[in-house]
């Protein structure tokens, strides 16, 4: 496994894509779900310096908190609930410009301004979701969603 993290790059689209390889052998190397999730939010908070970045997994139809970087998070999500629950439920990337203005957010951080909640599949099932949140408004756009959800195939 690569022992330090090397990404630079003038736009986040550059950044995603000196990210992405070196994620991609983190991965190659090691199979257990909780280190990757670990490595992968590490190296997330470390090249985007995002507010909180981490996973939920689903464990006997909830979400429970997995690993992540930032301040202390709330560790049970039901299904349908919040960003991440509905996330879960609908399949699909959820990108919330401004938190105050999507029902049900769960506000783990009354810092927390945006956010981006990305499912993990593997086959057809949601296992887990990757959450990021941002203390700024409108952090989040097409090119998180395209790289965040190429990450979290690497579960697949
Ligand atoms: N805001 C999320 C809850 C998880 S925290 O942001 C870490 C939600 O509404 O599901």
């Amino acid at each position: 496994m690569a022992e330090n993290l090397i990404v630079q790059g003038n736009s986040k689209e550059e950044l995603y894509q000196t990210l992405f390889p070196q994620l991609v052998s983190l991965l190659e190397d090691e199979g257990d779900d909780i280190a990757n999730m670990a490595n992968i939010s590490a190296c997330l908070a470390d090249t985007f310096h995002f507010w909180w970045v981490g996973f939920y997994r689903v464990v006997n139809d909830e979400l429970v908190l997995g690993p992540f970087q930032g301040p202390l998070a709330c560790t049970r999500i039901r299904k349908g609930r919040g960003v991440c629950g509905t996330a879960w439920e609908r399949k699909e990337t959820i990108i919330v410009p401004d938190v105050n203005l999507f029902p049900g957010h769960i506000a783990c951080s009354s810092a927390s301004r945006s956010e981006i909640v990305v499912p993990v599949f593997r086959g057809n099932e949601v296992v887990a979701v990757l959450d990021i949140d941002s203390e700024h408004f409108n952090t989040f756009d097409h090119t998180d969603r395209l790289w965040l959800e190429k990450i979290a195939g690497l579960f697949a």
